[in-house]
């Protein structure tokens, strides 16, 4: 009998290198693979799994849908997806939302609204500036703002119109910007690209530098977004906002969700512009609105900033142990521990020790554990953690 790996092997187009484990069931923090053993889950699902696994409140919320109506296009109205906006416009300061299904598709979303107000609003602006080392997703667009080669070269060329500039490096942004730049892309904290946070200075002088030169600032809070860094945005850490947001992953708790906001300023789509079949309907805004009630209505906002500074001390009771850890760097509960050897050796010690992460670039391991993680988790794993340090 062929292994599930194999039998992934003959079906699936190698686009993963998948561990052959299948995960077959999950409570809370910790999920079990198809032969029962169980993992403490530090990686949600990349930061996807917001409420953990199995949360009843998120269960609840979709099951009723699910017994109700769970897709229309957007032909017609669908209250879930106005009690969404509605949630997440009235805990920021944007004014309007789009739903789509992905990350990706959020900056895609994001880069078309851009590339409209450049017409409008700025004689046909159109060039986007992005950043190095940053992250944006796998389509066609987003790819083309996704400062990192190894994701681009096989597909050269990409768009036109996106350059790049060092992250944290205003004096570089500032030399990219010309008269026909429409927007500015950034992470406030990069995470694919190794879990760097943005500088306070640097966000306040480019906030200032798209007012002034009338450019358009994007925040792709794909990952860092949804309560992540233990604010509902990263960016409110920094004082500093964005005219446009992308958001995804943790929104729906793992359905698939994606979403721009704006404000009124910049919301410039009208009929025809854009679309998405599945984008914002009944059943994941469902789980999203849950995710929200949680995060905003039950203070699971203010659980994360406590549990994220123990989780944050602990890492660094670990670097002043070991050597090899050189840095504890994330905001919140987006956390990275820079190694001097490769972090997919102790990701992978880790995993056959029960415990879940993954790395991020070459030397960072990252740990973005569900938003409901307790101390008592945190324990586990820094001591599972420790052990493997220790080996
Ligand atoms: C910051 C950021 N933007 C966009 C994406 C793409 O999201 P998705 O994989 O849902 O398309 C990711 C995925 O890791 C991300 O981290």
């Amino acid at each position: 009998m062929d292994s599930i790996q194999q039998k992934a092997g003959k079906v699936l187009m190698h686009t993963y290198n998948s561990i052959p484990i299948s995960l077959a069931s999950g409570n809370g923090c910790y999920v079990k693979d198809s032969e029962g053993k169980e993992y403490l889950d530090f990686l949600a699902g990349i930061a996807v799994n917001s409420l953990g696994h199995n949360h009843p409140g998120f269960n609840n919320a979709v099951q009723n849908q699910l017994n109700k109506i769970i897709h229309y296009y957007n032909l017609f109205l669908n209250e879930q997806q106005i009690e969404l906006a509605d949630k997440l416009v009235s805990n920021s300061h944007f004014d309007k939302a789009f739903f789509c299904n992905s990350g990706t598709e959020s900056v895609e979303a994001a880069l078309k609204l851009a590339r409209k107000i450049g017409k409008k609003q700025k004689n046909g602006a159109w060039k986007i500036i992005a950043m190095n080392k940053s992250f944006h997703g796998r389509t066609t667009g987003s790819l083309s703002l996704t400062g990192q080669m190894k994701y681009q070269e096989s597909f050269l060329p990409l768009l036109p119109g996106a350059t790049f500039a060092n992250f944290n490096d205003f004096t570089d942004l500032e030399k990219k910007v010309d008269a026909e730049t429409c927007a500015i892309i950034i992470e406030p904290v990069q995470g694919e690209g190794g879990i760097y946070p943005a500088n306070q200075e640097y966000l306040e002088k480019v906030r200032e530098l798209c007012t002034k030169e009338n450019i358009v600032l994007i925040f792709d809070e794909v990952q860092c977004g949804m309560g992540r860094t233990g604010l509902l945005f990263a960016h409110e850490h920094f004082n500093v906002y964005p005219d446009v947001i992308c958001l995804a992953k943790g929104l729906g708790g793992g359905l698939p969700i994606g979403a721009i906001l704006s404000t009124e300023a910049f919301n410039l789509f009208e009929p025809g512009d854009h679309a998405a079949t599945f984008g914002g309907n009944p059943l994941v805004c469902a789980g999203a609105n849950a995710v929200l009630t949680e995060l905003v209505d039950n203070n699971l906002l203010e659980h994360i900033q406590e549990v994220a500074v123990y989780l944050k001390e602990q890492l660094n009771n670990l670097k002043n142990k070991y050597n090899i850890i050189k840095e504890v760097r994330g905001l919140g509960l987006m956390l990275g521990i820079e190694l001097t050897i490769p972090a997919v050796e102790i990701v992978t010690k880790c995993r056959e020790n029960g415990l879940l992460l993954a790395t991020a670039g070459s030397s960072v391991v990252r740990f973005f554990p569900p938003l409901i993680v307790t101390e008592e988790d945190i324990d586990k794993a820094v001591s599972i953690l420790n052990s493997v340090l220790r080996e």
